[in-house]
């Protein structure tokens, strides 16, 4: 590999790839491509990483093709993370999400054709929300896309751009589809550390509808792992090709949020329940026979265990997530009307 360009390396999933990334390929130059939005932060990513030669970091947009552009020039391995990522909020303001996620997308996959001599590897992170509520269980990757908000849609328009783009320039894309994810440095926003914060601050934990909601919960190293696998996979098992990564369980909301209460050790702990999320997925179980066949990946880290860490990460790193909380809900208009704090 000769330097690969991370986007979206300041956010979640992004700042733990870095990590992993950089201790597993200390020799490889990294390019972070990453426009700070309200969920993206530098300082997810150590002083250390900031001072290591290896690592530039680049503050620009994904829609801007001239900086894209120059930054593949030196490069010959994209990932691409960046976008806006959080359901309510898609609900709340959509527009954002189709520009991001749709366009900034159709950037990257252009500048990767525009560069195709150089670019030998392009992953696109892309998500099970494509695949709207399991029609079957455990979802393969031929389950039927049927997105169910607007996120969703831009994610779905992203992915089937990339598809398209693989099939008729024949650029070396992957498609990635991680399942919930969860783990330290998620934005206060997302359901586990909105869970996890709310039991440590002994403050309502809010669930969406009755908490029978139910999602393949994937601790983020393993994601990580996964797509490292990716990264050395050989080319011709891979390109081309979609690949779920997921556990294979699934738990609903309502368990996460027991869960949670158990290892804060506090059955005092307020419970509120408000009106159900439009657009709601009523289940998510991922096959994770794909993944192990091409990547010889399999998630590692069980719910219990990936919660502890979370929690105990989360209880550590506090100044991390206190100017988060004004962030933590949303308001949505419901179909009738109705204004819910979600
Ligand atoms: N978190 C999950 O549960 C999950 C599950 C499946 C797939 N995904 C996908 O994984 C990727 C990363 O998710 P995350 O949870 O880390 O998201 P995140 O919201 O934590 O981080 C997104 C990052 O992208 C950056 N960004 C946003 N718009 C940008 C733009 N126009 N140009 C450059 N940078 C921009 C943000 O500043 C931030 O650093 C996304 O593509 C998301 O759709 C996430």
């Amino acid at each position: 590999m000769n330097g690969i360009l991370i986007t979206g390396g300041a956010g979640f999933i992004g700042s733990n790839f870095v990590r992993a990334f950089m201790r597993r390929y200390p020799k490889v130059d990294v390019h972070v491509l990453d426009a700070l939005t309200y969920a993206g932060n530098p300082a997810n990513l150590s002083p250390e990483i900031h001072e290591n030669p290896r690592f530039h970091f680049w503050y620009g947009n994904v829609c801007n093709p001239g900086i894209v552009g120059d930054l593949m020039e030196q490069v010959d391995t994209v990932i691409h993370f960046a976008a806006e990522s959080h359901v309510a909020r898609s609900i709340y303001d959509n527009a954002v999400f189709f520009q991001t996620d749709v366009l900034g997308t159709q950037v990257i996959a252009n500048q990767v054709l525009r560069h195709r001599k150089r670019i030998k590897r392009f992953i696109h992170i892309s998500t099970s929300e494509v695949y709207g509520t399991a029609l079957s269980e455990p979802m393969t990757e031929e389950h039927p896309l049927d997105p169910l908000t607007p996120y969703a849609a831009a994610k779905c328009g992203a992915d089937r751009l990339v598809y398209s783009y693989i099939r008729t320039y024949g650029i070396p894309a992957v498609i990635i589809r991680p399942f919930n994810q969860y783990g330290p440095y998620q934005h206060l926003e997302k359901c586990v550390p909105r869970f996890v914060t709310s039991a440590l601050d002994s403050t309502p934990i809010t669930i969406h509808g009755d908490g029978s909601a139910a999602r393949d919960w994937c601790y983020v190293s393993d994601t990580c792992e996964a797509l490292m696998a990716t990264l050395e996979a050989p080319l011709d098992c891979v390109v081309g090709e979609v690949i779920n990564i997921g556990t294979g369980v699934a738990a609903d909301v309502g368990t996460i949020a027991r869960k949670v209460i158990d290892l804060k050790g506090d059955q005092m702990q307020p419970v509120t329940h408000v009106e159900d999320r439009p657009g709601q997925v009523d289940l998510h179980i991922s096959s994770t026979e794909k993944a192990q066949r091409l990547l010889g990946w399999k998630a590692a880290t069980d719910l219990d265990t990936g919660l502890e860490r979370t929690m105990n990460w989360y209880a550590d790193n506090e100044h991390w997530w206190r100017g988060q909380e004004w962030m933590k809900h949303v308001q949505l208009t419901l179909v009738n009307g109705q204004k819910v704090l979600h």
